[in-house]
Protein backbone atom coordinates (compact mmCIF):
# COMPACT_ATOMS: atom_id res chain seq x y z
CA UNK A 1 0.00 0.00 0.00
CA UNK A 2 1.28 3.50 -0.93
CA UNK A 3 2.34 5.64 2.02
CA UNK A 4 -0.20 8.33 2.68
CA UNK A 5 1.22 11.85 2.25
CA UNK A 6 0.19 12.84 5.74
CA UNK A 7 2.80 15.78 6.54
CA UNK A 8 2.54 19.41 5.16
CA UNK A 9 4.18 22.28 4.82
CA UNK A 10 2.72 25.29 6.28
CA UNK A 11 4.30 27.50 4.08
CA UNK A 12 3.96 26.46 0.27
CA UNK A 13 1.57 23.36 1.00
CA UNK A 14 3.85 20.86 -0.04
CA UNK A 15 3.23 17.34 0.87
CA UNK A 16 5.44 14.89 2.74
CA UNK A 17 5.41 10.82 4.08
CA UNK A 18 7.60 12.24 6.70
CA UNK A 19 8.36 14.79 8.89
CA UNK A 20 11.75 16.35 8.40
CA UNK A 21 13.04 19.71 10.02
CA UNK A 22 13.05 21.67 6.81
CA UNK A 23 10.60 21.51 3.49
CA UNK A 24 12.28 20.31 0.04
CA UNK A 25 9.48 21.89 -1.87
CA UNK A 26 10.55 25.71 -0.69
CA UNK A 27 13.32 25.70 2.01
CA UNK A 28 11.44 26.91 4.94
CA UNK A 29 12.76 25.74 7.83
CA UNK A 30 10.36 24.16 10.97
CA UNK A 31 6.97 24.36 8.79
CA UNK A 32 6.41 20.96 7.84
CA UNK A 33 3.42 19.51 10.62
CA UNK A 34 1.64 16.27 10.27
CA UNK A 35 -2.06 16.58 9.41
CA UNK A 36 -4.71 14.31 9.12
CA UNK A 37 -6.16 13.83 5.48
CA UNK A 38 -8.99 16.56 4.76
CA UNK A 39 -12.84 15.16 5.55
CA UNK A 40 -15.39 15.19 2.81
CA UNK A 41 -17.41 17.21 5.70
CA UNK A 42 -21.21 17.84 6.16
CA UNK A 43 -22.19 19.07 2.56
CA UNK A 44 -21.65 15.97 -0.14
CA UNK A 45 -20.12 18.22 -2.76
CA UNK A 46 -21.73 19.29 -6.08
CA UNK A 47 -24.16 16.71 -6.46
CA UNK A 48 -24.64 15.04 -9.81
CA UNK A 49 -22.85 17.88 -11.41
CA UNK A 50 -19.14 16.88 -9.81
CA UNK A 51 -16.57 16.36 -11.94
CA UNK A 52 -17.99 17.20 -15.13
CA UNK A 53 -16.71 19.77 -17.86
CA UNK A 54 -18.72 22.55 -19.36
CA UNK A 55 -17.68 23.98 -22.76
CA UNK A 56 -16.75 27.73 -22.10
CA UNK A 57 -18.50 29.09 -24.27
CA UNK A 58 -21.76 27.74 -22.84
CA UNK A 59 -21.02 29.39 -19.96
CA UNK A 60 -23.97 32.44 -19.09
CA UNK A 61 -22.01 35.25 -20.48
CA UNK A 62 -24.95 37.47 -19.55
CA UNK A 63 -23.83 37.90 -16.01
CA UNK A 64 -19.67 37.96 -17.12
CA UNK A 65 -18.80 40.75 -14.64
CA UNK A 66 -20.48 39.17 -11.60
CA UNK A 67 -23.53 41.01 -9.94
CA UNK A 68 -21.64 42.82 -7.68
CA UNK A 69 -23.63 44.70 -3.60
CA UNK A 70 -22.52 48.10 -2.90
CA UNK A 71 -22.04 48.52 0.97
CA UNK A 72 -22.14 52.08 0.06
CA UNK A 73 -18.85 52.34 2.20
CA UNK A 74 -16.59 53.90 -0.56
CA UNK A 75 -13.21 52.76 0.84
CA UNK A 76 -14.74 49.38 1.65
CA UNK A 77 -16.13 48.62 -1.79
CA UNK A 78 -12.82 49.91 -3.15
CA UNK A 79 -11.05 47.54 -2.13
CA UNK A 80 -13.28 44.78 -2.71
CA UNK A 81 -12.60 45.60 -6.01
CA UNK A 82 -16.39 47.30 -6.78
CA UNK A 83 -18.56 45.64 -4.20
CA UNK A 84 -19.41 42.66 -2.59
CA UNK A 85 -19.02 39.79 -5.01
CA UNK A 86 -21.63 36.68 -4.51
CA UNK A 87 -20.37 32.85 -4.51
CA UNK A 88 -16.91 34.55 -3.03
CA UNK A 89 -14.56 33.83 -0.11
CA UNK A 90 -12.81 36.57 1.30
CA UNK A 91 -9.58 36.63 4.04
CA UNK A 92 -9.50 39.82 6.18
CA UNK A 93 -5.89 39.46 8.48
CA UNK A 94 -4.69 41.91 10.77
CA UNK A 95 -3.09 42.31 14.20
CA UNK A 96 -5.58 41.45 17.35
CA UNK A 97 -6.86 44.68 18.49
CA UNK A 98 -6.29 46.48 14.82
CA UNK A 99 -10.31 46.46 14.49
CA UNK A 100 -10.83 44.10 11.98
CA UNK A 101 -14.92 42.73 14.55
CA UNK A 102 -15.60 46.52 14.09
CA UNK A 103 -14.64 46.97 10.80
CA UNK A 104 -17.03 43.32 9.61
CA UNK A 105 -20.00 43.97 11.97
CA UNK A 106 -20.16 47.70 10.56
CA UNK A 107 -19.89 46.04 6.77
CA UNK A 108 -22.52 43.51 7.36
CA UNK A 109 -25.13 46.46 9.28
CA UNK A 110 -23.80 48.27 5.50
CA UNK A 111 -24.91 45.67 2.96
CA UNK A 112 -27.86 44.37 5.40
CA UNK A 113 -28.96 48.00 4.69
CA UNK A 114 -28.32 47.24 0.96
CA UNK A 115 -30.81 44.55 1.34
CA UNK A 116 -28.15 41.36 1.82
CA UNK A 117 -29.31 38.64 4.50
CA UNK A 118 -26.41 38.53 6.80
CA UNK A 119 -25.27 36.85 9.49
CA UNK A 120 -22.03 37.32 11.93
CA UNK A 121 -20.54 34.23 13.21
CA UNK A 122 -18.26 34.97 16.28
CA UNK A 123 -16.35 32.06 17.79
CA UNK A 124 -14.23 34.54 20.21
CA UNK A 125 -17.04 36.21 21.48
CA UNK A 126 -20.32 36.18 22.95
CA UNK A 127 -23.63 37.40 21.49
CA UNK A 128 -23.99 39.83 24.25
CA UNK A 129 -20.57 40.99 23.43
CA UNK A 130 -21.12 41.21 19.86
CA UNK A 131 -24.53 43.15 20.84
CA UNK A 132 -22.49 45.72 23.03
CA UNK A 133 -19.96 46.40 20.01
CA UNK A 134 -23.03 46.94 18.32
CA UNK A 135 -24.99 49.00 20.08
CA UNK A 136 -21.45 51.66 20.65
CA UNK A 137 -21.17 51.84 16.91
CA UNK A 138 -24.85 52.76 16.88
CA UNK A 139 -25.68 49.30 14.74
CA UNK A 140 -28.15 47.45 17.11
CA UNK A 141 -30.88 47.98 14.88
CA UNK A 142 -29.33 46.54 12.26
CA UNK A 143 -30.82 42.82 10.15
CA UNK A 144 -28.01 41.02 11.11
CA UNK A 145 -28.44 37.85 12.83
CA UNK A 146 -25.68 36.98 15.12
CA UNK A 147 -24.14 33.27 16.55
CA UNK A 148 -21.80 32.46 19.05
CA UNK A 149 -20.60 29.01 17.49
CA UNK A 150 -17.13 27.69 16.63
CA UNK A 151 -18.64 24.20 15.91
CA UNK A 152 -18.12 24.19 11.74
CA UNK A 153 -20.64 21.49 11.75
CA UNK A 154 -23.45 23.33 13.04
CA UNK A 155 -23.07 26.32 11.60
CA UNK A 156 -22.62 25.00 8.02
CA UNK A 157 -25.87 22.84 8.88
CA UNK A 158 -27.72 26.06 9.80
CA UNK A 159 -26.54 28.32 7.20
CA UNK A 160 -27.73 25.66 4.46
CA UNK A 161 -31.05 25.82 6.07
CA UNK A 162 -31.26 29.93 6.46
CA UNK A 163 -29.49 30.27 3.12
CA UNK A 164 -28.07 33.94 3.97
CA UNK A 165 -26.47 36.33 1.32
CA UNK A 166 -23.63 37.04 3.49
CA UNK A 167 -21.60 35.08 6.05
CA UNK A 168 -18.86 36.63 8.65
CA UNK A 169 -17.10 34.03 10.48
CA UNK A 170 -14.64 35.88 13.10
CA UNK A 171 -12.61 34.38 13.10
CA UNK A 172 -11.25 31.21 11.49
CA UNK A 173 -9.01 30.16 13.93
CA UNK A 174 -11.73 29.46 16.63
CA UNK A 175 -13.39 27.23 14.14
CA UNK A 176 -13.05 23.43 14.40
CA UNK A 177 -14.47 20.71 12.37
CA UNK A 178 -14.96 17.22 14.67
CA UNK A 179 -13.94 14.96 11.32
CA UNK A 180 -10.12 16.70 11.60
CA UNK A 181 -8.39 15.27 15.36
CA UNK A 182 -6.77 18.18 16.22
CA UNK A 183 -7.08 21.20 18.28
CA UNK A 184 -9.01 24.51 16.91
CA UNK A 185 -6.38 26.61 15.67
CA UNK A 186 -3.86 24.15 14.70
CA UNK A 187 -2.96 24.26 10.82
CA UNK A 188 -5.12 21.29 9.72
CA UNK A 189 -7.96 22.65 11.79
CA UNK A 190 -7.69 26.03 9.92
CA UNK A 191 -7.38 24.65 6.57
CA UNK A 192 -10.24 22.35 6.82
CA UNK A 193 -12.72 24.99 8.03
CA UNK A 194 -11.22 27.05 5.07
CA UNK A 195 -11.73 24.42 2.68
CA UNK A 196 -15.51 23.65 4.22
CA UNK A 197 -16.14 27.54 4.32
CA UNK A 198 -14.95 28.45 1.00
CA UNK A 199 -16.41 25.09 -0.69
CA UNK A 200 -20.03 26.20 1.15
CA UNK A 201 -19.59 29.58 -0.24
CA UNK A 202 -19.42 28.53 -4.06
CA UNK A 203 -21.70 25.50 -3.61
CA UNK A 204 -24.72 28.28 -2.28
CA UNK A 205 -23.60 31.42 -4.25
CA UNK A 206 -23.11 32.51 -0.70
CA UNK A 207 -20.50 35.32 0.08
CA UNK A 208 -18.01 34.29 2.84
CA UNK A 209 -15.67 36.71 4.75
CA UNK A 210 -12.91 34.86 7.14
CA UNK A 211 -11.09 36.95 10.21
CA UNK A 212 -7.36 35.53 10.01
CA UNK A 213 -5.28 36.19 12.98
CA UNK A 214 -1.92 37.68 12.08
CA UNK A 215 1.37 35.87 13.64
CA UNK A 216 4.46 37.68 14.56
CA UNK A 217 5.93 38.46 11.08
CA UNK A 218 2.56 39.89 9.79
CA UNK A 219 1.18 36.78 8.05
CA UNK A 220 -1.98 35.42 8.62
CA UNK A 221 -2.08 32.52 10.83
CA UNK A 222 -2.13 29.06 10.00
CA UNK A 223 -1.41 27.57 6.40
CA UNK A 224 -0.23 29.64 3.59
CA UNK A 225 -2.53 27.78 1.45
CA UNK A 226 -5.85 29.41 3.03
CA UNK A 227 -4.74 32.54 1.16
CA UNK A 228 -4.99 30.58 -1.89
CA UNK A 229 -8.00 28.86 -1.06
CA UNK A 230 -9.71 32.50 -1.19
CA UNK A 231 -10.66 34.63 -3.85
CA UNK A 232 -9.34 37.99 -2.05
CA UNK A 233 -6.94 38.49 0.51
CA UNK A 234 -7.38 41.48 2.87
CA UNK A 235 -5.21 43.04 5.10
CA UNK A 236 -5.95 45.48 7.63
CA UNK A 237 -3.22 47.59 9.29
CA UNK A 238 -2.16 49.88 10.85
CA UNK A 239 0.25 52.16 13.98
CA UNK A 240 -0.46 51.76 17.10
CA UNK A 241 -0.82 55.45 18.56
CA UNK A 242 -2.43 56.12 14.99
CA UNK A 243 -6.19 56.77 14.47
CA UNK A 244 -6.39 55.76 10.85
CA UNK A 245 -6.42 51.92 9.44
CA UNK A 246 -6.05 50.93 6.37
CA UNK A 247 -7.90 47.69 4.44
CA UNK A 248 -5.58 46.45 1.64
CA UNK A 249 -6.11 44.17 -0.95
CA UNK A 250 -3.47 42.09 -1.32
CA UNK A 251 -5.02 39.33 -3.82
CA UNK A 252 -7.96 39.47 -5.48
CA UNK A 253 -9.90 37.33 -7.99
CA UNK A 254 -12.43 39.98 -8.54
CA UNK A 255 -10.73 43.34 -8.79
CA UNK A 256 -7.46 45.02 -8.89
CA UNK A 257 -4.83 44.27 -6.02
CA UNK A 258 -2.67 47.04 -4.18
CA UNK A 259 -6.38 48.50 -3.68
CA UNK A 260 -6.50 50.25 -0.16
CA UNK A 261 -9.42 52.06 1.38
CA UNK A 262 -8.73 54.52 4.88
CA UNK A 263 -10.89 54.29 7.65
CA UNK A 264 -10.08 56.45 11.06
CA UNK A 265 -10.92 54.73 14.51
CA UNK A 266 -13.20 57.06 15.95
CA UNK A 267 -15.30 56.39 19.58
CA UNK A 268 -18.02 55.24 17.27
CA UNK A 269 -16.21 53.21 15.07
CA UNK A 270 -14.74 52.96 12.08
CA UNK A 271 -15.38 56.30 10.08
CA UNK A 272 -14.12 56.59 6.24
CA UNK A 273 -11.74 58.84 4.77
CA UNK A 274 -12.46 60.30 1.43
CA UNK A 275 -8.83 62.30 1.50
CA UNK A 276 -5.86 60.39 2.83
CA UNK A 277 -3.44 62.78 1.20
CA UNK A 278 -4.78 65.16 3.32
CA UNK A 279 -4.81 63.08 6.51
CA UNK A 280 -1.12 62.04 5.90
CA UNK A 281 -0.09 65.68 5.58
CA UNK A 282 -1.98 67.47 8.19
CA UNK A 283 0.87 67.61 10.74
CA UNK A 284 3.09 69.20 8.00
CA UNK A 285 4.22 72.66 9.30
CA UNK A 286 7.05 74.77 7.43
CA UNK A 287 9.05 72.70 5.07
CA UNK A 288 12.30 71.09 7.48
CA UNK A 289 15.21 69.48 6.61
CA UNK A 290 14.26 66.02 5.78
CA UNK A 291 11.66 66.14 4.74
CA UNK A 292 10.13 65.02 1.52
CA UNK A 293 6.41 64.77 0.23
CA UNK A 294 6.10 62.22 -2.66
CA UNK A 295 3.19 61.23 -5.02
CA UNK A 296 2.39 58.37 -4.79
CA UNK A 297 0.04 55.64 -5.85
CA UNK A 298 -2.03 53.07 -4.14
CA UNK A 299 -4.09 51.06 -5.87
CA UNK A 300 -5.58 52.95 -8.24
CA UNK A 301 -5.70 56.16 -5.99
CA UNK A 302 -3.10 58.82 -5.74
CA UNK A 303 -1.92 59.51 -2.23
CA UNK A 304 0.63 62.26 -1.05
CA UNK A 305 2.85 61.23 2.06
CA UNK A 306 5.75 63.17 3.66
CA UNK A 307 8.84 60.90 4.23
CA UNK A 308 11.08 62.24 6.84
CA UNK A 309 14.78 61.54 7.39
CA UNK A 310 17.20 61.74 10.29
CA UNK A 311 20.85 61.69 10.02
CA UNK A 312 23.25 61.46 12.79
CA UNK A 313 26.42 61.09 13.56
CA UNK A 314 27.29 57.57 15.44
CA UNK A 315 30.63 57.43 16.89
CA UNK A 316 30.52 54.01 18.07
CA UNK A 317 30.19 50.94 16.31
CA UNK A 318 28.03 49.80 12.93
CA UNK A 319 25.66 52.93 12.07
CA UNK A 320 22.11 52.12 12.72
CA UNK A 321 19.54 52.08 9.40
CA UNK A 322 16.20 52.01 10.59
CA UNK A 323 13.04 52.54 8.58
CA UNK A 324 9.50 52.68 8.95
CA UNK A 325 6.75 52.19 6.48
CA UNK A 326 9.36 51.66 3.66
CA UNK A 327 11.71 48.52 2.68
CA UNK A 328 15.20 48.43 4.36
CA UNK A 329 16.66 46.91 1.23
CA UNK A 330 15.53 49.79 -0.42
CA UNK A 331 16.68 52.12 1.26
CA UNK A 332 20.11 50.43 1.36
CA UNK A 333 20.17 50.30 -2.33
CA UNK A 334 19.63 54.41 -2.65
CA UNK A 335 22.24 55.10 0.00
CA UNK A 336 24.71 52.68 -1.83
CA UNK A 337 24.19 54.88 -5.27
CA UNK A 338 24.39 58.46 -3.42
CA UNK A 339 27.83 56.49 -2.10
CA UNK A 340 29.30 55.28 -5.41
CA UNK A 341 27.64 56.94 -8.03
CA UNK A 342 27.28 60.59 -6.32
CA UNK A 343 30.09 60.36 -3.82
CA UNK A 344 27.77 61.22 -1.28
CA UNK A 345 29.17 59.22 2.20
CA UNK A 346 26.81 57.93 4.74
CA UNK A 347 29.36 55.63 6.92
CA UNK A 348 29.50 56.84 9.79
CA UNK A 349 26.34 58.26 10.27
CA UNK A 350 23.00 56.60 11.95
CA UNK A 351 20.27 57.03 9.13
CA UNK A 352 16.45 56.99 10.45
CA UNK A 353 13.46 57.38 7.43
CA UNK A 354 9.94 57.39 8.54
CA UNK A 355 6.92 57.31 6.59
CA UNK A 356 4.63 60.18 8.69
CA UNK A 357 1.68 59.15 9.63
CA UNK A 358 2.17 55.20 9.55
CA UNK A 359 1.41 54.80 6.05
CA UNK A 360 3.28 51.81 4.27
CA UNK A 361 5.06 52.34 1.26
CA UNK A 362 5.67 49.83 -1.35
CA UNK A 363 6.22 51.74 -4.71
CA UNK A 364 9.81 52.09 -6.14
CA UNK A 365 8.10 55.60 -7.57
CA UNK A 366 9.11 56.45 -4.23
CA UNK A 367 13.17 55.99 -4.55
CA UNK A 368 13.65 60.01 -5.09
CA UNK A 369 11.97 60.90 -2.33
CA UNK A 370 13.56 58.87 -0.39
CA UNK A 371 16.98 60.31 -1.82
CA UNK A 372 15.45 63.72 -1.22
CA UNK A 373 14.79 63.60 2.62
CA UNK A 374 18.35 61.64 3.05
CA UNK A 375 20.37 64.46 1.45
CA UNK A 376 18.03 67.44 2.33
CA UNK A 377 18.91 65.59 6.42
CA UNK A 378 22.34 65.15 5.48
CA UNK A 379 23.10 68.34 4.09
CA UNK A 380 20.34 70.38 6.95
CA UNK A 381 18.54 72.14 3.93
CA UNK A 382 14.98 72.27 3.57
CA UNK A 383 13.60 71.25 -0.34
CA UNK A 384 11.70 74.04 -2.17
CA UNK A 385 8.49 74.97 -0.75
CA UNK A 386 5.06 73.32 -2.21
CA UNK A 387 7.24 70.71 -4.14
CA UNK A 388 6.64 67.01 -4.11
CA UNK A 389 9.25 64.51 -5.74
CA UNK A 390 8.78 61.16 -7.35
CA UNK A 391 10.80 58.89 -9.40
CA UNK A 392 12.41 55.10 -9.34
CA UNK A 393 16.66 55.27 -8.92
CA UNK A 394 18.46 52.41 -11.06
CA UNK A 395 21.76 51.05 -9.48
CA UNK A 396 23.50 53.40 -12.18
CA UNK A 397 21.87 56.32 -10.91
CA UNK A 398 19.44 57.03 -13.89
CA UNK A 399 16.24 58.57 -12.74
CA UNK A 400 13.78 56.28 -14.26
CA UNK A 401 10.12 57.68 -15.48
CA UNK A 402 6.89 55.92 -13.01
CA UNK A 403 3.28 55.47 -14.17
CA UNK A 404 0.46 57.16 -13.62
CA UNK A 405 2.53 60.61 -13.82
CA UNK A 406 -0.50 62.59 -14.79
CA UNK A 407 -2.67 61.42 -11.98
CA UNK A 408 0.31 62.11 -9.10
CA UNK A 409 0.35 65.62 -10.19
CA UNK A 410 -3.25 66.03 -10.41
CA UNK A 411 -3.14 65.04 -6.54
CA UNK A 412 -0.36 67.14 -6.15
CA UNK A 413 -2.22 70.64 -7.29
CA UNK A 414 -5.42 69.47 -5.68
CA UNK A 415 -3.24 69.81 -2.25
CA UNK A 416 -1.29 72.74 -2.95
CA UNK A 417 1.68 71.91 -4.79
CA UNK A 418 2.66 73.88 -7.35
CA UNK A 419 6.15 71.80 -8.10
CA UNK A 420 7.58 68.35 -8.69
CA UNK A 421 10.80 67.38 -9.21
CA UNK A 422 10.09 64.66 -12.15
CA UNK A 423 11.92 61.85 -13.89
CA UNK A 424 13.60 63.37 -17.07
CA UNK A 425 13.23 61.61 -20.56
CA UNK A 426 9.98 59.81 -20.22
CA UNK A 427 7.41 61.13 -22.69
CA UNK A 428 6.36 64.66 -22.67
CA UNK A 429 3.69 65.61 -20.06
CA UNK A 430 0.73 67.36 -20.65
CA UNK A 431 0.45 70.52 -18.93
CA UNK A 432 -0.80 70.09 -15.52
CA UNK A 433 -0.46 73.30 -14.35
CA UNK A 434 2.30 72.27 -12.06
CA UNK A 435 5.98 73.30 -12.86
CA UNK A 436 8.10 70.49 -13.57
CA UNK A 437 12.03 70.16 -12.84
CA UNK A 438 12.73 67.00 -14.98
CA UNK A 439 16.08 65.35 -13.59
CA UNK A 440 17.89 62.57 -15.87
CA UNK A 441 19.95 61.29 -12.86
CA UNK A 442 20.74 61.58 -9.53
CA UNK A 443 23.63 63.41 -9.55
CA UNK A 444 21.94 65.96 -11.83
CA UNK A 445 19.19 65.90 -9.15
CA UNK A 446 21.87 66.40 -6.01
CA UNK A 447 23.58 69.34 -8.15
CA UNK A 448 20.13 71.38 -9.37
CA UNK A 449 19.02 71.00 -5.73
CA UNK A 450 21.50 71.17 -3.12
CA UNK A 451 24.01 73.04 -5.34
CA UNK A 452 26.72 69.89 -4.62
P1 LIG B 1 -11.71 45.01 17.43
O1 LIG B 1 -12.65 45.22 16.30
O2 LIG B 1 -12.19 44.20 18.58
O3 LIG B 1 -10.32 44.42 16.94
P2 LIG B 1 -9.96 42.96 16.37
O4 LIG B 1 -11.23 42.27 16.05
O5 LIG B 1 -9.10 43.24 15.17
O6 LIG B 1 -9.17 42.29 17.45
O7 LIG B 1 -11.26 46.48 17.88
C1 LIG B 1 -10.78 46.67 19.12
C2 LIG B 1 -10.22 48.05 19.30
O8 LIG B 1 -10.93 49.08 18.66
C3 LIG B 1 -10.24 48.34 20.76
O9 LIG B 1 -8.91 48.62 21.16
C4 LIG B 1 -11.14 49.49 20.93
C5 LIG B 1 -11.23 50.11 19.59
N1 LIG B 1 -12.57 50.66 19.29
C6 LIG B 1 -12.72 52.03 19.21
O10 LIG B 1 -11.78 52.81 19.36
N2 LIG B 1 -13.96 52.54 18.89
C7 LIG B 1 -15.04 51.73 18.71
O11 LIG B 1 -16.15 52.23 18.44
C8 LIG B 1 -14.86 50.32 18.83
C9 LIG B 1 -16.01 49.38 18.64
C10 LIG B 1 -13.61 49.83 19.10
MG1 LIG C 1 -12.01 40.56 16.91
Amino acid sequence: MAKSLSFHCSDCGASFSKWSGRCDGCGAWNSIVEEKPLSTGPGKGLGGKRGRSVPLVDLDTEEAPPPRTQSQVAELDRVLGGGLVPASATLVGGDPGIGKSTLLLQAAAAFARRGLSCVYVSGEEATAQVRMRARRLGLDKANVRLAAETGLRDILTTLEAEKPDLVIVDSIQTMWLDTVDSAPGSVSQVRAAAHELTSFAKRHGVAVILVGHVTKDGQIAGPRVVEHMVDTVLYFEGERGHQFRILRAVKNRFGPADEIGVFEMTGKGLAQVPNPSALFLQDRGEPAAGSAVFAGIEGTRPVLCEFQALIAPAPHGTPRRSVVGWDGGRLAMILAVLESRCGIPFAGLDVYLNVAGGLRVAEPAADLAVAAALLSAREDVALPPETVVFGEISLSGAIRPVTQTENRLKEALKLGFSKAIVPGGGKRLADSGVALRPMADLTGFVGDVFGA
